[in-house]
């Protein structure tokens, strides 16, 4: 978007944006499957729900399948550590896959940096620069958050039940009224002339996810320290943090190959695990 353009023609402009089209299932599965994807059982696309983790959760599904839902708007989205994950209607992408997990497996955490990456690769074939991460879980550009991704477990009877949520901000600034305590941004506002549309980038996103997977399984995924390292954000920066509630301090050197935070403490190198650090701010 020119910045000379009046609101009534940038009003305009926006109604006829692709990424405004609304979701449809049928558009998803199509482009999954010409993806080379064959084996998602069930892909809903709802108007609403309160959380797409919360509905794969709680539903019940052969114990071998995969699942994928999708919501136009979620009224209690959630982020990590509690957070509400803010999710207004018609103009983002909240999607959940279920993923089958054997009860064996449990290293889920550097999972969830391994499809941070893939969304970032995804995002940067659209032609959107300037992406980061920031440990454990922020997809951000100019330091504000555009994506992030919410593992969630729950045993049933054989199996596990792994469901990945993803929330990736599209097109949210065109909802004046949206207010978030952290800092945000959005494809649109990034790309304004963005060429995909929604539908698009959830099959691509979902046959990426889906190849990553099948490779975590057979231990297939290599060398994160080094990949993270293109995107990280903290890397060599100095940060404050809370640990087991505590705050401390470091310098960052970061990952190593089970995912976790290298942080340079007084000259001692932590391996920090998401689980028990929050709040990393860089100082
Ligand atoms: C975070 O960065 O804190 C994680 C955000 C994850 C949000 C997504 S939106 C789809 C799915 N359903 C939820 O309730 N949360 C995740």
């Amino acid at each position: 978007m020119s910045a000379d353009l009046t609101k009534s023609q940038f009003d305009y402009q926006c109604v006829d944006h692709i990424l405004l089209k609304p979701l449809q299932s049928e558009a998803i599965i199509e482009g999954v499957v010409r993806l080379g994807v064959n084996d998602i059982a069930k892909l809903d696309v709802f108007s609403c729900l309160n959380s797409t983790n919360e509905y794969l959760l709680n539903e019940q599904h052969n114990a071998n399948e995969v699942v994928v839902c999708l919501a136009e708007q979620q009224t209690q989205g959630r982020g990590r550590y509690g957070h509400q994950w803010v999710s207004p209607a018609g103009v983002n992408l909240y999607l959940s896959m279920l993923w089958p997990v054997s009860d064996e497996q449990q290293q889920f955490e550097i999972l969830s940096l391994w499809l941070l990456l893939v969304i970032v690769d995804e995002q940067t074939a659209y032609g959107i620069n300037g992406i980061q991460l920031k440990w454990p879980n922020d997809i951000c550009i100019a330091n504000k958050k555009l994506a992030g991704i919410l593992l969630e477990r729950r045993l049933r009877s054989k199996k596990s039940k792994l469901v990945i949520g993803l929330g990736l901000n599209v097109a949210m600034s065109l909802k004046s009224v949206v207010k978030l305590d952290r800092p945000w941004i959005d494809l649109i506002s990034t790309k304004p002339d963005f060429a995909y549309s929604r539908n698009e980038i959830a099959a691509d996103l979902l046959v990426k996810f889906h190849q990553t997977l099948c490779k975590f399984e057979i231990g297939q995924l290599e060398n994160l320290p080094e990949k993270w390292k293109h995107y990280d954000m903290l890397f060599n920066q100095h940060v404050c943090f809370l640990k087991n509630g505590i705050e401390q301090d470091g310098l960052v050197n970061g990952v190593d190959e089970s995912g976790n935070l290298l942080i340079d403490i007084g000259g001692d190198i932590q391996h920090l695990n998401s689980a028990n650090v929050r709040e990393i701010k860089v100082i």
